[in-house]
């Protein structure tokens, strides 16, 4: 699986830590910036990683500002993305199940590295449902 991951500089830190764990789980990973703890401007980066997957150059997301609320709307502006902000294990689950996410947003001001890793570890590991429920509310969406 390909992972793309963006942040501003608020996630800059944890962003490198999240890499090394994809890479050492064995996924491919396309880092789009920031490549520094200078302020920058976290839209930039949203639209990076959205374009990743509109294209279908990565699977999957990962977006990580401060709190995660900006990349959340910034990606979420962009058809065919579905960015959910998730800070716990539950709704990273949830969010691939039931609103087949394809990015996930996250504040590492809000959550320590620990909790990082298995919200992520969650939302790469947890397939759609498939479930035609759920498939058309998603198709309501737009
Ligand atoms: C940057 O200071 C901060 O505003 C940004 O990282 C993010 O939290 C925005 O939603």
């Amino acid at each position: 699986m390909k992972v793309s991951i963006g942040s501003d500089h608020g996630g800059y830190e944890l962003k490198l830590e999240v890499i090394e764990h994809l890479k050492a789980r064995g996924f491919e990973v396309i880092d789009v910036g920031t490549d520094s703890p200078a302020s920058c401007d976290y839209p930039i980066y949203a639209k990076k990683v959205a374009a990743d997957i509109t294209s279908k150059n990565a699977d999957l997301g990962i977006l990580i500002c401060g709190t995660g609320i900006g990349m959340s709307m910034a990606a979420n502006k962009i058809e065919g993305i579905r960015a959910a902000l998730c800070h716990d294990t539950f709704s990273a689950q949830a969010t691939r199940e039931h609103n087949d996410a394809n990015i996930l947003c996250m504040g590492a001001r809000v959550v320590g590295p620990g909790l990082a890793l298995m919200i992520i570890d969650t939302f790469l590991d947890t397939p759609f449902s498939n479930d035609e429920r759920h498939i058309r509310r998603i198709s309501m969406y737009s």
